[in-house]
């Protein structure tokens, strides 16, 4: 599977606050994401991650730097065109859910559909296939208090990947869950990106996440300090080890990696959907 870049942020600064309570809050991230990876963002309490992940939801704006998300370059966009991008082109999953309570889970997750033009039959089939694909086929009509911590980040989960976003978002998605429930989450992200050939970010503290990622980025008072591809076996049944053309995917993915830091402005190849 060949991977494109679908995440591009280049010099981003975020200033926060004002005055004598002025922080910079990112100070020149540069940072990447492709397609078919789980990438966790990891690093200590202010460091600066839920303030990355806002902006390169296209949620916040930054200072300065650019951001680029599925070929689209974000700078000058005005609210409701970063909104479309937000819409379709990225999901979401939060650390406490955000499920609405007299929702059923089906309810939740067609959600966004029905901003879009997509109609009531469609958006109601899909959100039960998306339901079924996170292992919640048998409860559909459930409501959010009557579903497991892991339940309902599975529906949160099926929620973001409803309108086939190519950008996944995560904050911090297994800090509510034991840790059962949290690789169970994990694995299921990694299958994800994977399998749906998105790119998924994870902000998270738990080590024993780390084992479900291909790369792992640490950020440390605003600044990137490093970003390593991880070598995960397992994930050989997708492609048997080989990509089509016979490459080990892993030093595919670091030549990516290379050609990408070497070449800022090259332009790469949309997937076709
Ligand atoms: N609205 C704000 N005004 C001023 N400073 C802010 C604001 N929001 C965040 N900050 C500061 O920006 C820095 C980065 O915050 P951020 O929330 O991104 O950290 P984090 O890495 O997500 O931390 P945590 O692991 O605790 O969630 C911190 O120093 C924080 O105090
Ligand atoms: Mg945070």
């Amino acid at each position: 599977m060949t991977k494109n870049i679908v995440l591009k942020a280049t010099g981003i600064v975020k200033e926060l606050g004002e005055g004598a309570g002025k922080v910079t809050a990112l100070k020149g991230v540069n940072f990447s994401l492709l397609s078919g990876e789980l990438t966790l963002l990891m690093g200590p309490s202010g460091s600066g991650k839920t303030t990355l992940l806002s902006i390169l939801g296209c949620i916040m704006r930054q200072t300065s730097g650019t951001l680029t998300v599925d070929e689209h370059c974000t700078t000058g966009l005005k609210p409701d065109e970063l909104a479309k991008i937000r819409r379709e082109h990225i999901g979401f999953v939060f650390q406490s859910y955000n499920l609405f309570p007299t929702l059923t889970a089906q309810e939740n997750v067609q959600l966004p559909l029905d901003v879009q033009d997509c109609g009531r039959h469609e958006a109601q089939e899909r959100a039960a296939e998306t339901l079924e694909r996170v292992g919640l086929a048998h409860k559909l009509k459930s409501f959010p208090r009557h579903l497991s911590g892991g339940e309902q980040q599975r529906v949160a989960i099926a929620r973001a990947l409803v309108s086939r976003p190519t950008l996944i978002l995560a904050d911090e998605p297994t800090a509510a869950l034991d840790g059962k429930n949290g690789q169970a989450i994990m694995g299921l992200l990694s299958d994800i990106a994977a399998s749906n050939d998105s790119a998924v970010l994870a902000v998270t503290h738990d080590p024993r996440t780390e084992p479900f990622a291909d790369r792992i980025v640490r950020i440390e008072d605003g600044q990137i300090q490093s970003s390593k591809e991880k070598r995960k076996p397992n994930r050989s049944r997708k492609t048997n080890g080989r990509s089509k053309n016979g490459a080990d995917p892993e030093l595919q993915n670091a030549a990516i990696a290379e050609a990408e830091l070497k070449k800022p402005r090259r332009r790469t190849r949309r997937r076709s959907r």
